[in-house]
């Protein structure tokens, strides 16, 4: 972990995240007054998004400091939380709603994604929504021969960006299995376009605390 949180550190002046927020969507099923947490917030993209829309409550949540840092200059009126413990910061049942774009991809390891999903299950309120944005495995040469090299020490579907970083791309089984506490409202797929510049299948969920 600490691997990958340096790589976000080192990343967090440059990187430009892509992937769209399905704000038609979200608003459909979270009215404005809503206390939403953006977890693994970045810079804040989604957060500076929900604020020009009207939505007045909202905390964003990362373990790289850097991009905490340049989203506090960027959106000084946000409440944005450094936090590395894996334990979020927040009592339980705190948010009405939790958005979690393009973080998935980060945690690699399937104990520590369970632990995630657990984490935001239990600062969610009764009834709560989650929304996420992540990618889904290819089938093209260039991904299959790097899901391959870290076949056998991770799940499949995980490989090494060039500039060091681990990420995974999801079976949709896998994901499904990962959300079985909420009822789904959508699971839609399509192309992305990564922080790379590459395509990438991908998919948006949203669906609501049993
Ligand atoms: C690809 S960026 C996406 C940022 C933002 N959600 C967006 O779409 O603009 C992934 C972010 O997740 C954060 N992150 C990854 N794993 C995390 C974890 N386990 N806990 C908190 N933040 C995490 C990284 O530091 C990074 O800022």
């Amino acid at each position: 972990m600490e691997e990958q949180k340096k790589y976000w550190d080192k990343v967090s002046d440059t990187k430009k995240f892509t992937t769209p927020f399905r704000m038609d969507l979200f608003k459909s099923h979270v009215s404005k007054n809503c206390s939403v947490l953006d977890f693994g917030c970045g810079y804040g993209r989604i957060l500076s998004e929900l604020r020009s829309e009207g939505f007045d409550n909202l905390t964003g949540v990362d373990y790289s400091i850097d991009m905490i840092k340049r989203g506090k200059a960027d959106l000084p009126e946000i409440k944005l939380i450094h936090s590395t413990s894996g334990k979020l910061p927040f009592k339980n049942d705190s948010f009405d709603a939790v958005t979690v774009v393009a973080v998935l991809t980060c945690i690699v390891d399937d104990e520590a994604l369970e632990k995630t999903v657990d984490e935001l299950k239990r600062v969610l309120k009764p009834n709560g929504i989650i929304y996420i944005n992540d990618f889904l495995i290819n089938s093209d040469l260039r991904n299959k021969k790097r899901y391959e090299k870290y076949q056998g020490h991770y799940p499949y579907g995980v490989f090494r960006l060039p500039e060091g970083a681990l990420l995974r791309h999801f079976d949709k089984k896998r994901l499904i299995d990962l959300l079985k506490a909420f009822n789904t409202i959508t699971f839609d797929e399509l192309l992305y376009t990564t922080m790379n510049g590459n395509k990438s299948n991908g998919f948006y969920y949203m669906g609501q605390l049993v």
